[in-house]
């Protein structure tokens, strides 16, 4: 009966709808909310971000640095810089002092009185702001001459959009600063450096901020990224990563030691993927790690989120080269885990408290979760998951370890690991899923049948995938947006085993990403939520504080007549808050009667995500086409009469009075 009013859907979402219901048009479909009876508490940390330097993430992202190879520290040491010759002649020398974090500096030896410099192209450019300001600096030394530095940025026509200079003095190095005003608009532009006057210049860190960044700090994070990570109200954020963590061998592996302090001296690794193809080369992709631990924590703290790190536990990323360190030499790596505690949470006076306190948070971050190893698995694993797990609980008993069961959310690995973490008690083990649309349908279920006195479960990457399991013609269609909103109506019903989900990737940059779909799209000026954006930020700006009984016909709404919902209650601003997905091409009527509340406000918000258009995704020049809109319901005593539309998720919300 329903295909008849069924527009063409692809397949699989169809046959999902066409196997799951009978309903018509007419039918109204009974939903019932027992508001009174709190099944389970919801964890705060329940919706959080997964981050990682992928896709341009951090360098070339979120981190608002515009230059690119700003010490000259990439395998190619001028990757990214070009000399300038106007009539002029001069020279660069790289030289390497041998010190181990940040070793390399370029020698100029300037011949003419000008014309001769050098310029950045930025991160494929620079993103400029008319009438913003821009904060240049760098280390430098004059070794011969009194060099002035002339700098300006041009935009793509190469025409001068800003500029300001500064002049060397001494044979020390010193840190040099100047601002610049941009006058116009440029999303590709470069920054030129011309040198005035003969003379040798040493320079390194080269370098261009906005003044403009999230919270206006100074070398900061970039605003309209942070904003729409911070409006999602993250329950969590988890950090480095994802395979970066692990690195393609392990001397490129994530070493968090490596990335606190001056940035100057953080040592800078080629990315893990930089050697990813799936889109187009990106052997420019290095890690400055200029956004780095202590960083991360900060971006927790500032948007509210508990910081979740994940550490490398000895074993380099098994899709790549599978490295492993022997477990007798585990010893380093497991250091580091139960150092970075003391960084987090210990007191100023404490090693690794100090430092902390030294980089500007004598306060302690509250590190309550730490993931040990990535997308892990063999029994390679679980020796090394052992040994980390003993020796931090034996020193931190409260701090709560992920564990990985491997990429799959079934298959060997899993089914090695799941049974293995269980017997070794685990507190939360980390599940992953890049699956087409109807996997998410079907697994609304999935964790109605887990085992409610075993691990927690950390539903740490998940992400609908349009085409094919990673694949570069993945995109964010509200198909796969709709299918991931159906499957969190079960995670939040099982949220007593459900303790923490993340969608991922998170970023993407459009001219540089290696990997698709991504939560949130941008380039150098421009970001945007993609459908699947919206999924998470309604639901991590509606979570309540407990789940209460949702039945249709006396059953969990897991997929009959196409229809997917759960209701929660927040205990504290007194509120129902109920989650409904239809999956269908046709509107249903729907009433649902709200039970077990003295009295109901007259009114509900409903805040509706729909589209007719399965295959419809956002766009830079239509940012919003898929995103919530606000509509009021009026109730008739306690009952919620709503339509549901075609292809739609929405969030109703009701006070209780
Ligand atoms: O999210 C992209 C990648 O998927 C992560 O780096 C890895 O953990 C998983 O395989």
């Amino acid at each position: 009966m329903i295909a008849l009013h069924m527009k063409p859907i692809t397949a699989l979402l169809a046959a999902a709808c066409l196997t799951a219901g009978t309903a018509t048009a007419q039918t109204t479909q009974a939903f019932t909310v027992k508001a009174n009876q709190l099944k389970t508490p919801i964890q705060k940390t329940m919706w959080g971000i997964f981050f990682e330097d992928i896709n341009f993430g951090a360098d070339g992202g979120i981190y608002a640095e515009l230059v690119k190879n700003r010490s000259f520290e990439f395998d190619t040491p001028l990757m990214g810089w070009r000399e300038q010759k106007q009539n002029a002649d001069g020279s660069i020398l790289i030289i390497n002092r041998g010190d181990l974090s940040n070793p390399r500096f370029a020698r100029f030896t300037i011949r003419s009185a000008s014309g001769y410099g050098v310029s950045n192209e930025g991160f494929r450019g620079m993103g400029i702001t008319g009438n913003d300001k821009y904060d240049f600096s760098l280390l430098a030394r004059a070794q011969e001459g009194n060099t002035k530095l002339h700098i300006e940025l041009v935009n793509a026509a190469n025409q001068k959009i800003g500029e300001t200079s500064i002049t060397l003095s001494g044979k020390e190095w010193k840190k040099y600063t100047a601002t610049i005003t941009a006058t116009s608009t440029e999303p590709k532009a470069k920054l030129n450096i011309w040198f005035e006057g003969a003379g040798v210049v040493d320079a390194d860190m080269i370098s261009l901020f906005p003044q403009k960044t999230w919270k206006n700090r100074p070398g900061g994070l970039r605003a309209d990224l942070v904003q729409l990570l911070a409006d999602m109200k993250p329950g969590f954020l988890r950090f480095p990563g994802g395979c970066i963590v692990e690195g393609r061998e392990l001397d490129n592996r994530y070493q968090w030691k490596k990335t606190i302090g001056p940035v100057e001296q953080r040592e800078l690794i080629v990315n893990r993927w930089n050697t990813e193809f799936r889109h187009k080369p990106a052997p420019d992709y290095y890690q400055s790690f200029g956004l780095g631990f202590y960083e991360y924590f900060l971006l927790s703290e500032d948007i509210g989120a508990t910081p979740l790190p994940i550490l490398n536990c000895g074993m380099a990323c098994q899709f790549n080269t599978a490295e492993v360190v022997p477990t007798e030499e585990l010893d380093q790596y497991i250091q580091d885990a139960l150092d970075l505690i003391e960084f987090a949470n210990g007191s100023a006076d404490s090693k690794w408290g100090k430092v902390r306190a030294q980089m500007g948070h004598p306060a302690p971050f509250n590190l309550k979760l730490l993931g040990v190893g990535n997308e892990q698995w063999g029994e390679q694993y679980v020796e090394r998951y052992k040994l980390f797990a003993k020796a931090i609980k034996e020193k931190y008993p409260a701090v709560q370890l992920i564990s990985s069961v491997g990429p799959s959310p079934d298959g060997p690995q899993f089914d090695y690991l799941n049974p293995t973490m269980r017997a070794l008690k685990a507190d939360i083990i980390d599940e992953h899923y890049y699956k087409l649309p109807d996997w998410f349908l079907k697994n609304a279920k999935r964790y109605d049948a887990y085992d409610r006195n075993g691990p927690k479960i950390f539903a740490g990457e998940y992400a609908a995938q349009s085409k094919a399991v990673v694949s570069p013609d993945n995109i964010n269609t509200w198909e796969c947006a709709l299918s991931e909103a159906a499957f969190m109506t079960g995670l939040e019903r099982n949220a007593d085993v459900v303790h923490l989900a993340s969608y991922a990737p998170l970023f993407a940059h459009a001219e540089g990403w290696q990997w698709t779909p991504d939560l949130i799209w941008f380039n150098n000026l421009q970001s945007y939520g993609t459908p699947n954006y919206y999924v998470q930020k309604m639901y991590g700006t509606n979570k309540g504080t407990h789940v209460v009984p949702m039945t249709l016909n006396n059953e969990t709404v897991t997929g009959q007549n196409g229809l997917y919902a759960n209701a929660a209650i927040d205990s504290v601003a007194k509120e129902v808050i109920i989650k409904v997905v239809n999956t269908g091409a046709t509107a249903q009527n729907s009433e649902i009667t709200i039970d077990g509340v003295k009295k109901l406000a007259t009114t509900a918000t409903a805040d509706v995500l729909k589209n007719a258009d399965l295959q419809q995704a956002n766009t830079f020049a239509q940012p919003t086409t898929v995103s919530p809109t606000q509509e009021t319901i009026k109730l008739k005593g306690k009952k919620v009469p709503v339509t549901l539309a075609p292809y739609s998720f929405q969030v109703i919300k009701v006070k209780m009075l």
